[in-house]
């Protein structure tokens, strides 16, 4: 039984030349200290209230790797207690009750378990998890957020697309970092493109 209401969004952050970290996966370059004056400022509190609406998230084994290194410089978790999925076919380890492992057809995943149980899913990268994600006509959104920086090579937001993914242009927001967010929306969402 699917619910009518869940909705997949992938989300991340990219240099203006669309990558989402150095070839090496590090990401130092994310802390920029640009200023746009007409920019709309990042309240705390809306933050922790947006990301209460979320209900779970995905992500790729690479990306778990990287979460668990800024967890362990003490940087934090930054996905709260909500259940997590990491796709890996490797034994990962398991940090906190709130991790599942999974392996497998993503289109099961979030088809088959995901979305009868969850209304608000996020994809949190990487590359790689995005471009099976959009490939397989799962996502509904994709929200985009662009640095103020190149960085000229690196791993890209969607790893090898096989073919043209149109998109509607649904919300865009500059802040005073200088950061623009925009959001995307698919109609692909379930269907699966053609
Ligand atoms: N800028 C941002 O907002 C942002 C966000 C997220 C990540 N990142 C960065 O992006 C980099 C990681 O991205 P990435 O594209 O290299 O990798 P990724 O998408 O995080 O992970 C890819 C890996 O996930 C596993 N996997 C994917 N689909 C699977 C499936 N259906 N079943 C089983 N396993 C599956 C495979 O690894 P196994 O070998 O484990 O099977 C695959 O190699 C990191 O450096 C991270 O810091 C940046």
């Amino acid at each position: 039984m699917t619910n009518a209401g869940s909705r997949v969004t992938i989300h991340m952050a990219a240099s203006l030349d669309g990558f989402i970290a150095r070839k090496d996966g590090s990401v130092d370059w994310l802390e920029t200290s640009d200023e746009f004056a007409d920019g709309a400022t990042m309240d705390p509190e809306f933050v922790e209230a947006f990301l209460k609406t979320i209900d779970c998230y995905v992500m790729g084994s690479r990306t778990y790797e990287t979460a668990l290194l800024f967890e362990g410089q003490g940087k934090g978790w930054s996905y709260g207690d909500k259940p997590t999925f990491v796709l890996t076919s490797r034994k990962l380890p398991r940090t906190r009750d709130t991790i599942e492992f999974y392996s497998g057809d993503l289109a099961e995943l979030v088809n088959g378990r995901l979305r009868p149980t969850f209304r608000n899913i996020w994809f949190v990268g990487g590359g790689v998890v995005s471009a099976e994600c959009l490939r397989l006509g799962l996502a509904d959104n994709v929200s985009y957020s662009i640095l103020p920086i190149l960085i000229g090579e690196g791993i890209p937001f969607f790893e090898k697309l096989d073919r043209d993914i149109a998109l509607h242009l649904a919300e865009v927001k500059a802040y005073k970092s200088g950061m623009v967010e925009l959001r995307y929306e698919l109609d692909s969402g379930r269907a699966g493109l053609t």
